[in-house]
């Protein structure tokens, strides 16, 4: 603020207390000769007397202004006057971050120290890891990670990578991308259909081995899913023989994964998250799976 509109202000400021206080005092020197005089006004049969200001009113006008005289010694309002106790809400906005940051700094030099199984023990962290994951994850996996089309549940213990704590790790720093080739134009109609159907039955009884689809499975398809369909979790090649299925089950989608092919994405988040949070949702998705019951695939 310039220094004219600065005094500007102080001046202002000083006279208008000073006038209201003047108001205030003069006004209470009044007093009514006769009881219930009238000031002579009459709005609609109403009238207007003239009595002094009560006095409980008159003593909290005399403290509120005894309260703004102190507050603008005290801190900023009169122009660029900073106040004798200088405060300035930058200073205290500041102030709040650098507690904030130093309690969680310690905290999270605390988690790092710890390795990931144990890290999941600690329900304080967990806690932790369940916010940041609603914050950055949910929108794809879902608030419980249970998944949803196209997008990984991270709560089974089905892995397109790797459900190890450094795979889980890598998934989430550097990010994921699936490439399923599209083989429509090289099986046909008739070839994707008993495709269709060999890869559903990938899991059951053993297919006959020397049915062409069989064989055609062996010769495109098991270099990247396995010999018996089971995936690689290095290309991230889903695994087809057991019950779960990223993009649906039935046939009419596992015939459009193989018709079109699949190229599911996952961003990578060194950029967008700090170190300790992303081992702090390692630790967190390796908790999910951990805790489902060993039965269940
Ligand atoms: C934009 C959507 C999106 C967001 C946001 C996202 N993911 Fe993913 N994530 C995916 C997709 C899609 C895949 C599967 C990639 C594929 O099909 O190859 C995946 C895969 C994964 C995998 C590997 C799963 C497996 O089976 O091996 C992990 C672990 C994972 N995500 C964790 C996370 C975490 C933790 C976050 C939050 C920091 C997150 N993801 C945020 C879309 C997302
Ligand atoms: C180059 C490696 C590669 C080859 C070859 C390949 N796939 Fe895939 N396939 C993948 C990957 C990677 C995924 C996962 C895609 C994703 O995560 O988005 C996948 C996904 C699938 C899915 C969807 C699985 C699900 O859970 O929904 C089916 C079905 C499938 N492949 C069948 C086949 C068949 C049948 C063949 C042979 C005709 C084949 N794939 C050949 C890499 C391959």
């Amino acid at each position: 603020m310039s220094s004219f509109w600065s005094m500007w202000i102080i001046v202002l400021t000083t006279i208008s207390i000073a006038l209201i206080t003047w108001l205030l005092f003069s006004n209470r020197k009044i007093t009514s000769t006769k009881e219930n005089q009238t000031t002579g006004h009459n709005y609609d049969g109403i009238e207007e007397y003239d009595n002094p200001l009560p006095s409980w009113w008159f003593k909290m006008f005399v403290a509120s202004i005894v309260f703004a005289i102190g507050y603008l010694i005290a801190y900023p309002g009169l122009g660029n006057f900073p106040g004798l106790l200088h405060w300035t809400s930058v200073g205290k906005w500041e102030n709040e971050v650098q507690q904030a940051e130093l309690a969680t700094e310690s905290l999270y030099k605390d988690f790092m120290s710890k390795d990931i199984p144990a890290l999941g023990d600690d329900k304080k962290a967990m806690r932790l890891g369940k916010r940041i994951f609603a914050n950055n994850c949910a929108i794809c996996h879902g608030v419980n990670a249970e998944g949803g089309y196209g997008f990984p549940n991270l709560s089974d213990k089905d892995w397109l990578y790797g459900g190890a704590p450094e795979q889980i790790r890598a998934s989430i720093t550097q990010g994921r991308s699936g490439s399923m080739p599209a083989w429509g134009a090289m099986l046909g109609n008739d070839g994707l259909t008993s495709m269709t159907e060999y890869v559903m039955n990938l899991g059951g009884a053993k297919a006959d081995s020397d049915s062409p689809a069989a064989q055609q499975f062996t010769m495109l398809c098991s270099g990247c899913h396995g010999a018996d369909g089971r995936g690689n979790q290095m290309l991230g090649a889903a695994n087809l023989s057991d019950n779960i299925w990223l993009y649906g089950g039935d046939a009419g989608r596992i015939k459009q994964s193989i018709a079109k092919g699949r190229s599911g994405q996952m961003p990578s988040h060194h950029d967008k998250l700090s170190e300790e949070k992303i081992y702090l949702l390692t630790a967190y998705v390796y908790q999910l799976s951990k805790s489902v019951d060993d039965s269940k695939p």
